[in-house]
């Protein structure tokens, strides 16, 4: 069986929802009623916006697509006998959010027997808001959107980020920043790893690295570097999802200095 959902549709039902999400975001940030507390370590972060952002998307998800399944970071597996799967970070970057920083989205991907149909994710405070169907490209704020042309690391700037668990984990990413960062022009370190794959899809960056993320960080991302025209490579087993990103030439140099 094949997909029949209509994918314009179901794209503007999930920009909709990004779009009240942020709406959630921005009523909290820069206030003193965060309610931040911590998870897994002290540096894993979530407020009342991730928590209320992730509500108001399972209530909509009911309604509009109850045979929906969905996985959300703030409450896991919400499972449904069907094969389409929403994956939504309600709000990636939320050590950046609760201390005031710009960089935040909402990232939400809908997936049919594993396979991602679409992405949206949304940075509110920014404006920026990235879409993408399989086969049809990637937009930002409704433009086409490429990947980077750089081939020299020496030119390239890229984004890369640390995992929560890098006090007791030795596989913690370090030793691949100090490798790299010399032979770069620069590396920023955005907070929110469905940004950053936006801004690898944009051509911002000219390539992005991580290890140990979770599918609700990079499923819409990923596909947005797809449809713009990049890659994304898988580059070790142990740590989750670990993913390097870019163009095809620029993949294969990072990939000679990370692991
Ligand atoms: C985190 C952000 C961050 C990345 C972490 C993620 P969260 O997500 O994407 O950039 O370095 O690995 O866990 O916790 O803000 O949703
Ligand atoms: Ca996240
Ligand atoms: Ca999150």
């Amino acid at each position: 069986m094949e997909n029949k959902l209509n994918l314009q549709e179901t794209l503007a039902f999930a920009v909709h929802c990004a779009q009240e999400i942020g709406k959630i975001h921005l009523s909290y940030f820069r206030c003193d009623n965060q309610e931040a507390t911590t998870k897994s370590y002290v540096s894993d972060v979530v407020t009342r916006a991730d928590k209320e952002s992730e509500a108001y998307f399972l209530a909509e998800i009911a309604k509009r697509y109850p045979d929906h399944a969905v996985l959300g970071e703030e409450s896991g597996m919400h499972s449904a006998t069907g094969d389409y799967c929403w994956v939504v970070d309600p709000l990636d970057g939320t050590n950046s959010y609760s201390q005031g920083l710009p960089v935040f989205s909402v990232s939400i991907a809908l997936q049919y027997r594993g396979e991602t149909l679409l992405g949206v994710v949304y940075a509110p405070y920014l404006s920026e808001l990235y879409t993408a169907i399989k086969g049809e490209g990637a937009f930002l704020n409704g433009d086409k959107i490429h990947v980077s042309k750089k081939t020299e690391l020496d030119v390239s700037v890229l984004g890369t980020g640390f995992p929560y668990d890098k006090a007791v984990n030795p596989a913690n990413n370090i030793d691949n920043f100090a490798a790299i960062e010399p032979y770069l022009r620069g590396i920023r370190r955005m907070g929110s790893a469905a940004y950053d794959l936006c801004c690898v899809a944009a051509g911002w960056l000219d390539g992005y690295w991580e290890l140990n993320l979770n599918l609700w960080d990079m499923c819409a991302g990923a596909l947005m570097v797809e449809e713009a025209g990049g890659v994304v490579r898988s580059f070790r087993e142990d740590r989750n999802i670990s993913i390097v990103t870019g163009n095809k030439v620029i993949v294969e140099k990072i990939l000679s200095f990370v692991s």
